[in-house]
């Protein structure tokens, strides 16, 4: 099922035509404690949202778990939702994730419509059908594919965000940029982050859910080259833990970025990806995010979650590599010596 993508500049006057297009018996809003506060002001004008039946959950990725879930399923109960009502999911990646799943479910599946409020959401969550929350310590394990109707982007809730929840977006932004075309990499690597033109923003940000959206619609369900979406993620989920570990948490943008430039380096090495790219990109990593501190001494335990990826299938590890700009390797995987050189590489 296609989800319908709309790029907003009023965020109240589409949602508005959207919800007149539509029809349903029930309307429903989810939100966090965050975005209920300095997200639902911006469409609280929206007619039909005065009939909303609204609740909100804790904020914060601890909170997408099945007690919050279970506090969705008995909110839509005892409002007496049905199979044709509608949820609103406002926030972040972690509540699409959680209001997905709650509609993906609720009496078998009932319709909803995201609104990101963050880039990051916006760039990956909120589209594409994965929904889910996680459980016993392990991230987004139980879920299901269950596109939004629609997909409303207004980048008018971004101008809030700091410059490091925006660059965790932009991480997601350049992956999406490799997997498409050189002159969609060029774009991202020259957006100027000392004055930001939130309307060039928002130009890269569609092009980048375009990417995703033609990966998603070739692949739903991750059968094939949905995994190219996974690039920097292999090496990126296991800086994110270890950043966890140590507790030193870091953005999962961040993550990616440090992921990217790791699995770039793989790919120079085992598919003969351009070596000048691979240097402009790791400038521009280390430019834009940094490096996160660690030492040889955790290279074992990097390892060893990356093992634990639930990506990997017959026990090796797996990633999705580049020939080049735009061509995609998936299922490639790489020795523990090789994994080491490329944290050599990136804290060279
Ligand atoms: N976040 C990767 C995907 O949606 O497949």
């Amino acid at each position: 099922m296609k989800q319908k993508i709309i790029r907003s500049d009023s965020v109240a006057g589409d949602l508005n035509d959207l919800l007149f297009s539509l029809s349903y018996n029930g309307l429903f809003l989810l939100t966090d404690e965050n975005t209920q506060k300095y997200c639902f002001p911006l469409i609280q004008s929206v007619p039909e949202m005065a009939s909303a039946k609204a609740f909100f959950i804790p904020a914060g990725d601890g909170n997408k778990n099945i007690a919050s879930l279970s506090k969705v399923w008995e909110f839509l109960s005892q409002n007496s939702a049905n199979r044709k009502s509608l949820l609103i999911n406002l926030g972040g990646g972690m509540l699409t994730d959680l209001g997905g799943f709650a509609a993906a479910t609720f009496k078998r599946g009932i319709r909803f419509i995201n609104i990101p409020t963050t880039l990051l959401g916006a760039v990956d969550a909120a589209v594409g059908g994965k929904t889910g929350v996680n459980f016993n310590g392990l991230k987004n394990e139980i879920g299901a594919f269950a596109p939004a109707l629609a997909v409303v982007i207004d980048s008018g809730f971004f101008k809030t965000l700091d410059v490091p929840n925006l660059l965790s977006g932009y991480a997601e932004m350049l992956k999406h940029a490799l997997l498409d075309s050189p002159l969609s990499l060029d774009k991202i690597l020259h957006f100027d982050w000392d004055t930001i033109d939130y309307q060039q923003l928002n130009n890269l940000l569609f092009e980048s859910v375009l990417v995703k959206e033609r990966i998603v619609e070739e692949d739903p369900t991750e059968q094939g080259i949905r995994k190219a979406l996974n690039l920097g993620h292999t090496f990126g989920h296991a800086f994110e833990s270890l950043s966890y570990e140590l507790k030193r948490p870091v953005l999962h943008g961040y993550a990616v970025a440090w992921g990217v430039v790791c699995e770039l380096y793989l790919s120079f090495v085992k598919l003969g990806f351009d070596r000048n790219i691979l240097m402009q990109i790791t400038r521009f990593v280390k430019e834009n995010y940094g490096a996160f501190a660690f030492d040889c001494t955790q290279y074992q335990r990097i390892y060893e979650l990356m093992q634990h990826d639930k990506k990997n299938e017959s026990g090796l590890i797996n990633f999705s590599l580049l020939k080049s700009v735009g061509n995609i390797e998936i299922n490639q995987t790489a020795s523990r010596q090789e994994i080491g050189e490329a944290l050599d590489y990136f804290y060279s």
